[in-house]
């Protein structure tokens, strides 16, 4: 095991003004300075996940955001090569642009850990439950965070009966999806109980967890939050209004139809609301860097629920963090490059957790 001290990042060039996420363009240190300081960059993209696809255009955005911040950084893909690369080639700190499963749950962020290459983004605890939505939820209800009703299936373990009371318990519609997969893969909304069978047995396919969970209907919003502990601010709310409430794959990636709105349009004390309990609930897991947190507001009470956090959101040029960075007045090179100045270890920084 090698636990090597490594500079904390302050001493390794970066202002404190680069870890001041929300200090906006005026924050990023000039790439002359900061950027060398760096060393060899490696941007972790592509793996092994479902998100495959999405991972390889978040990273190559963040890769060409990095070299013209005058970054030295390179491409590096887990599933065409061994971590333990990284090392040898004499890479000094690593931006995660992997999604989902050996890049979002706390898999990779345990290998540089033992190999001492600080990491964008949440350390290995709070990334391994925040891949998990259904012991998120259980940590948001611990804390009194508000989030839908739910009750957990476990492939081969239920049965017919227990499927069929359900609707009886979370009422219709409601949402199934496996509890730890991303970009809505897997997610139905089932109407009846007659599409129960196969909506579990869908996700039951892809994750041994299956969460079943009361539907919001309402307002659609993500919120990014920057930064960690005291020092994390959330982002300005963005309102998505999907072609028929239907915030799917589809409508996630390929239709145009689907319109992201920021600002908001939300009342400014609701907007307000919002960002304090994303605040709360990215504070309460531990997650350091960055996250976006996904909530439904209820059409009829106003009442937000918390959906899931996302420690490794997608970076594209079209991607909702980036989106919403910019309205804060940050842009996409410098929300890379600032993010990258923010990669710690775990075994450096002792979470604590609000
Ligand atoms: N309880 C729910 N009520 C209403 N819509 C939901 C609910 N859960 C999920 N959805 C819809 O499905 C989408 C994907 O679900 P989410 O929990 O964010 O998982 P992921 O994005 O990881 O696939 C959400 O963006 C939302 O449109
Ligand atoms: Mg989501």
């Amino acid at each position: 095991m090698n636990y090597r001290r490594v500079q904390p990042v302050s001493a390794a060039g970066p202002s404190q003004g680069a870890r001041a996420p929300l200090g906006g363009s005026a924050a990023a240190p000039a790439a002359s300075v900061g950027a060398h300081s760096f060393g060899k960059v490696a941007v972790l993209m592509g793996g092994h996940s479902a998100e495959r696809e999405v991972s390889l255009m978040s990273g190559s955005g963040v890769l060409k955001a990095l070299q013209a911040k005058g970054v030295d950084a390179h491409a590096f893909d887990p599933a065409e090569r061994d971590l333990s690369e990284l090392k040898r080639k004499g890479f000094k700190r690593c931006f995660i642009a992997l999604h989902g499963r050996f890049g979002e749950d706390g898999t990779v962020q345990g290998a540089l850990e033992m190999l001492g290459i600080p990491y964008t983004g949440s350390g290995v605890m709070a990334s391994s439950m925040s891949i998990d939505k259904v012991m998120t939820k259980r940590v948001w209800l611990s804390e009194g965070l508000p989030t839908p009703r739910y009750r957990l299936l476990h492939r081969g373990l239920y049965t017919h009966e227990q499927v069929r009371t359900i609707p009886d318990d979370l009422g219709l519609p409601l949402i199934v999806k496996p509890a730890r997969e991303g970009s809505s893969i897997g997610v139905a909304k089932v109407q009846g109980y007659s599409e129960m069978a196969q909506a579990v047995e869908q996700a039951a396919a892809l994750d041994a967890d299956v969460l079943c969970e009361q539907f919001v209907s309402g307002d659609e919003v993500t919120c990014p939050v920057l930064g960690t502990g005291d020092s994390a601010r959330a982002l300005p709310v963005i309102r998505i209004v999907a072609p028929e409430g239907n915030y799917d794959y589809q409508n996630k990636y390929f239709t145009d139809d689907t319109k992201y709105l920021v600002p908001s349009g939300l009342p400014e004390g609701e907007e307000q609301v919002i960002q304090d309990i994303v605040l709360k609930a990215y504070r309460v897991l531990g997650c350091r860097g960055w996250g976006r947190l996904d909530v439904m507001i209820d059409g009829a009470t106003r009442q937000p629920s918390l959906l899931e956090i996302n420690t490794s959101p997608g970076m594209t040029g079209h991607s909702l963090v980036p989106m919403s960075a910019r309205a804060a007045g940050i842009s996409y090179e410098d929300l890379c490059y600032q993010l990258l100045a923010s990669a710690a270890l775990d075994q450096e920084q002792g979470v604590r957790k609000k």
